[in-house]
């Protein structure tokens, strides 16, 4: 079985809210991976429902994540956009997976611990799991690169141990590869606008803490001047934001929007105060989300459009993965 050098796979949960820090920590650097390998963007349902959804609210909120995708730029004719609950190898590899993956590895992952919070033993089993589906996704398609923000690196980490150990396991050296995470751009961590010391998050109880793709350019404009900072002019290079993080997140932010780095944003903004910089900002941003968000409304009354693009991707999807199940089944010594 060939082994591609160059396919991408990477997911995005539809669990509503979706935010500045998806677009720049991960959907942005989607797009830019299409002219040089072959992807395959999900919209992972299954890992949603670790967490209750109103049935409703999924299905409109997966229709979102493939508006979203395709609204910047991914093109879903050239490579493959579809949702996971459609291509049944991902849950038949994460079961088989489950048998290979040990529970002190997943006892150590920080984000089940967040998210199952104080009363852990009311989390859900596919919480818990919740990663070995992730390497499920990923090794399905063999996929050797995996575009994420920074909160999934340790996830990726275990995606390539699992790897590893079923290679050995099964002496099928070389079988699965070891997925290579791109964790790109100067916003790999989009911070709370309302906490520099906290991830921008969907499930924030406050909506001033993030911008979302749906955003008006008001809304925009509102958030970016309420954001949280300090009294402090800009600094004059990258180590003055060091202690403020409230100033270093818009700064990222900033930069990541107008492809530049942080130090050549503070290069032009040194000196300057947060009433000069945070209408900057916030025209930038509207400049660089507004088209988004009005291209993902078209899309969004468009759903027949979307839901084909969905079942077609699956169908491609599935011809990429079901051979790999087939060998897997066979490796593991299913008749
Ligand atoms: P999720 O919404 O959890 O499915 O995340 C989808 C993608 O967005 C993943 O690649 C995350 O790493 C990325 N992401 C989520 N939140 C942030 C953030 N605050 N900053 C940067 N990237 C993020
Ligand atoms: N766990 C990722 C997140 O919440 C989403 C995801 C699921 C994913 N499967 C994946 C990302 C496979 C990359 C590759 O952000």
């Amino acid at each position: 079985m060939d082994q591609p050098q160059n396919r991408v796979f990477s997911g995005v949960q539809p669990t509503g809210n979706l935010h500045l820090g998806n677009y720049l920590g991960a959907i942005r650097n989607f797009v830019g991976l299409q002219e040089t390998h072959e992807c395959i963007y999900c919209v992972v349902d299954m890992h949603a429902i670790t967490v209750w959804q109103d049935p409703k609210e999924l299905a409109a909120n997966t229709r979102e994540v493939a508006a979203a995708y395709i609204a910047s730029g991914i093109d879903p004719e050239r490579h493959i956009v579809f949702n996971q609950s459609k291509v049944s190898a991902h849950a038949e590899l994460a079961w088989i997976l489950n048998c290979v993956v040990r529970i002190g590895w997943l006892n150590r992952m920080t984000q089940f611990k967040d998210k199952a919070g104080k009363d852990r033993e009311k989390a859900s089993v596919g919480l818990y799991t919740y990663p070995v589906l992730m390497a499920a996704d990923i090794l399905a398609y063999r996929a050797t690169h995996v575009p994420v923000g920074e909160d999934q690196k340790q996830h990726l980490e275990l995606a390539r141990d699992t790897a590893q150990k079923f290679n050995n396991d099964f002496d099928a050296p070389d079988f699965f590869p070891q997925p290579e995470p791109l964790i790109m751009g100067e916003a790999t961590r989009v911070m709370s606008l309302r906490d520099g010391t906290k991830k921008m998050s969907k499930s924030d109880p406050s909506d001033l803490s993030r911008i979302t793709m749906r955003d008006s350019a008001d809304d925009i404009a509102k958030k970016i001047r309420k954001a949280q900072t300090d009294p402090d002019p800009l600094p004059e290079d990258v180590k003055g934001l060091e202690g403020r993080p409230g100033a270093d997140n818009l700064v990222g932010i900033y930069a990541a929007l107008s492809d530049k780095t942080k130090a050549q944003v503070l290069a032009e903004f040194s000196g300057a105060q947060f009433s000069v910089f945070k209408p900057a900002l916030a025209d930038l941003a509207v400049e660089k989300l507004s088209p988004i968000t009005n291209e993902m409304k078209r899309l969004m009354d468009d759903r027949a459009y979307i839901d084909t693009i969905l079942e077609k991707g699956a169908e491609r999807a599935r011809a990429i993965a079901d051979p790999v199940l087939a060998r897997v089944r066979e490796i593991v010594g299913f008749i």
